[in-house]
């Protein structure tokens, strides 16, 4: 079953009913300010910290799940009759009603007894603001007499005290109303330098700014009693709960449309001239007028969305594909790029299943969000890596977080994962693969950000390697510490305490026994990465070196990390196997045969092949590929977290999505790509569509997990939007499906496709050059012919063209001889 559909063309999802499985939600901004929307127009908006500077609140476990939000009322002031154009949150039944989440905006459209209204909400680029833009026609023959309220709560800025403090909280909130601008200045007084706004571009006939005066005493967002008067009472909130509420009155003759603009944004002001008049307590709205009076004008209003649209039309430009598959090309070409986009930018932290209060952006997801976005703005690609690196500590080893508005690494939410310095340098080797600048691999980066402790890119890749091979066990694979990519694979914690955090719970073990194969895999597939890039700094010794190290690791695996038909997991603190035919639940696990199959492993001796039979025999099922299986079903001290989640959920059992591409990327790379394929269609969320009472989430972006199948809640997904689910399904289908990845010296063509694809056409930007690829079958198999402009090129790199050449068309013959 639908709710929706997909509008290629304008690179839309078009939901057409409110009450879809879950609110399905649309990010709108792209670098400093963001907002969540969701298809009723609830959500919330922030300045770059999801936590510290809120502007606008969100009811954690709020009953409806999606309730606050951007909010409009329509009334007729002829019956009285008020409704919400965006169904929530009167939920009165509208005649029509569509939402169409596009890149970077919402637009909702609706119409009830022959009023239409459409709201459209976007960031322009590079401001910190949001604009919703609202159109109301009277449709009807006769006059309407309607008042239209604006509706939004503040935020007193820190979510989680706001969330929390009320003993304080409720005796701080403060604005200023100044024209038809609502201005929320708690805490402006003392330590703040910001504040909120909420202009209007049509005269008011009143405005609110206190909640319980708009809503009156016991009401509810549905049934606001201003609202329902017909009458706002011009509350100037002095404490309690700010919110903002503009009431416009229009008369409309039959067909004429009006169009309204609502600006929500955030301004901060030097903290020596905040006031205005200086000594009085007033804010200084100089600077910030000319936005707010720029923005409220349809024109400019017009401009900047068709800037947004000319900015994704750049981002999504570099990669797009014409295959035989609709469900492949809009994600590849929209959603899924998109998706990138928005974990680059949020990492875990706010989504409507990441709070955006605990998390800041994480050390190993931010390195693995890289793989998917550097093509779309290298530079922020770039300044990303360095911010990452930054924080990394002198032995190597790093910060599980950092804070995006201090940049420094977070103590509070633990360290010691031990896979995480790996990650760093497959961030790194994919920005000098898309970019060919080698330069950042001599940029001076601090360790624990301190400065003075500055030392080359580089060193700190060397450091990544060192942390691994300065913490091996007992069998010689890499000590597993807190936990590896799987946090909830807690070897060495015990806990016992109800409600302890296994992130921070100090560890019961001393951490010298448990032992990770997944570590030991990704350590070979960092180590032969960094081994090419020394390569490329004629760095002899060290390629040496670091192989040398990748064989050893490799050769300890095949001893201690092979089970006999797949690769085992670990090892508990008692010395014991986890993922081994002689265990009784956990006998197979996903992540090491995916891992250790992109370093290389098995591939001259079929026992690739084999590991990935055992995958599909014992862990694929038509929701995708389950984390690992039996599934544990009890929760044991020595194993933590993943066998606290009941069988079929989460870490314990589900399609954990993130994985399922480094299994697709495997199948590639032994050249099966009709497997290959089939995974990557069976988490496909377009795929999915077809089953959204199913699938539940939103069918535009992938999720972090679905329901395995030790639950009957199987197919079940959760945790949309945040994973890294985004970054390798991209990377899977696009570098090594269609098979089309920079390298070092050149663009790879190797496309591990279907049997029954006769080829597909591609238009890749890189390095300055945009090239169009044209696939064509010749025969089975995987085999690859080149030419470019018609010249043939030998092996499967198209080499850097030379200067001055912007364009070149490769044509690829895919199976011959
Ligand atoms: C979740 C993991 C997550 C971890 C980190 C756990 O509860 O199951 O998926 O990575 O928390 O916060
Ligand atoms: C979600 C976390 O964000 C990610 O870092 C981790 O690898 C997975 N969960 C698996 O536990």
């Amino acid at each position: 079953m639908r709710f929706g559909h997909f509008d290629d063309e304008h690179r839309e999802y078009v939901i057409t009913q409110p009450d879809t499985p879950l609110p399905w939600i649309n990010y709108l901004g792209s670098e400093d300010y963001f907002g969540l929307i969701s298809n009723t127009a609830g959500g919330y908006s922030f300045y770059r910290d999801a936590r510290l500077r809120r502007l606008t609140r969100y009811r954690y476990n709020n009953v409806p799940f999606d309730n606050g939000g951007r909010y409009i009322y329509v009334r007729d002031n002829a019956s009285g009759a008020f409704w919400s154009p965006s169904w929530q949150p009167t939920r009165t039944a509208l005649d029509t009603y569509e939402c169409r989440h596009g890149m970077g905006y919402t637009t909702i459209s609706s119409s009830k007894d022959g009023i239409a209204t459409e709201s459209r909400y976007f960031v322009p680029i590079g401001e910190n603001l949001e604009i919703w833009q609202f159109t109301v026609t009277n449709q009807r023959e006769t006059e309407a007499d309607l008042s239209i309220f604006s509706l939004i709560e503040f935020c007193l800025w820190d979510a989680n005290d706001d969330a929390t403090n009320y003993q304080r909280n409720f005796n701080i909130g403060q604005v200023e109303i100044e024209d038809e601008v609502i201005y929320h200045k708690t805490e402006y007084r003392e330590r703040r330098d910001h504040v909120a706004y909420f202009a209007c571009s049509e005269p008011l006939a009143g405005y609110d700014t206190q909640r319980e005066d708009f809503l009156g005493a016991y009401r509810g967002w549905d049934d606001p009693a201003a609202v329902a008067d017909g009458v706002s009472r011009n509350s100037e909130a002095l404490g309690w709960a700010p919110i903002g509420s503009h009431h416009v009155k229009l008369t409309l003759a039959p067909g004429e449309s009006r169009r309204i603009v609502f600006v929500l944004g955030y301004h901060e002001n030097p903290k020596d001239a905040k006031f205005d008049p200086p000594g009085s307590q007033r804010v200084n709205k100089i600077t910030v007028k000319p936005v707010i009076d720029r923005y409220l004008r349809p024109e400019e209003v017009e401009t900047a969305f068709a800037e947004l649209a000319a900015y994704w039309d750049g981002i999504l430009g570099v990669y797009q594909v014409q295959s035989p598959d609709p469900d492949t090309d809009r994600m590849v070409n929209v959603w899924n790029a998109y998706q990138c986009m928005v974990t680059f930018n949020m990492s875990r932290s706010a989504s409507f299943y990441e709070s955006g209060i605990g998390r800041g952006l994480g050390f190993r997801d931010s390195n693995q969000d890289l793989l998917g976005f550097v093509h779309q703005v290298p530079e922020r690609a770039r300044r990303r890596t360095l911010d990452l690196a930054a924080t990394q500590l002198e032995t190597g080893g790093a910060y599980h977080q950092y804070q995006p508005l201090t940049k420094r690494g977070n103590d509070a939410v633990g360290g010691g994962f031990n896979d995480d310095p790996a990650w760093l340098i497959l961030g790194v080797a994919a920005y000098i693969k898309e970019t060919g600048d080698w330069s950042i691999l001599d940029e001076p980066v601090t360790y624990d950000s301190k400065p003075g402790s500055e030392q080359p890119l580089y060193e700190h890749l060397q450091r990544s390697v060192t942390y691994t091979l300065d913490r091996l066990g007992p069998h010689g694979l890499p000590l597993i510490g807190r936990a590896d990519w799987n946090d909830c694979l807690n070897l060495n914690i015990f806990s016992a305490e109800p409600g302890e955090s296994f992130q921070v719970a100090p560890l019961a073990k001393d951490g010298t026994v448990a032992e990770s194969v997944f570590i030991a895999g990704l350590f070979c597939l960092a180590a032969r990465e960094l081994a090419d890039i020394a390569e490329h700094r004629g760095l002899a010794d060290e390629v040496t070196r670091y192989l040398a190290e990748a064989d050893k690791m490799e050769a300890t695996v095949w001893e201690h990390g092979w089970d006999g038909a797949w690769f085992r997991r670990a090892y508990d603190a008692f010395r014991r196997p986890i993922g081994a035919a002689s265990c009784n639940e956990g006998q197979i696990f996903i992540e090491p045969q995916g891992i250790c199959i992109m370093a290389g492993l098995g591939l001259n001796d079929g026992r690739a092949v084999q590991t990935l039979d055992s995958v599909g025999e014992r862990l694929a099922t038509e929701h995708g590929i389950l984390l690992q299986q039996p599934a544990f079903s009890d929760y044991q001290l020595r194993l933590g977290e993943i066998s606290s989640y009941p069988p079929g959920f989460k870490e314990n059992a589900s399609v954990f999505c993130h994985t399922n591409p480094w299994i697709m990327i495997a199948e590639a790379i032994v050249g099966r790509g009709d497997l290959a394929y089939d995974y990557y269609k069976r988490i496909n969320p377009s795929t999915r569509e077809a089953i959204s009472e199913v699938h539940r989430c939103e069918p535009y972006v992938y999720c972090q997990t679905i329901a395995g199948r030790d639950t009957p809640k199987h197919g079940e997904a959760k945790n949309s939007w945040l994973s890294g689910t985004a970054a390798w399904n991209y990377v899977a289908i696009t570098q090594w499906i269609l098979g089309i990845r920079p390298a070092y010296d050149g663009l790879e063509i190797a496309p591990v496709i279907p049997a029954d694809w006769d080829g597909f056409t591609a238009t890749r930007i890189f390095r300055g050059v945009t090239y169009t690829i044209e696939v064509e079958r010749a025969g089975p198999g995987n085999a690859v012919a080149l030419a470019v402009d018609g010249k043939p090129v030998a092996g499967n790199v198209v080499p850097l063209s030379p200067d001055g050449v912007d364009a070149a068309t490769v044509s690829v013959t895919l199976g011959a001889g």
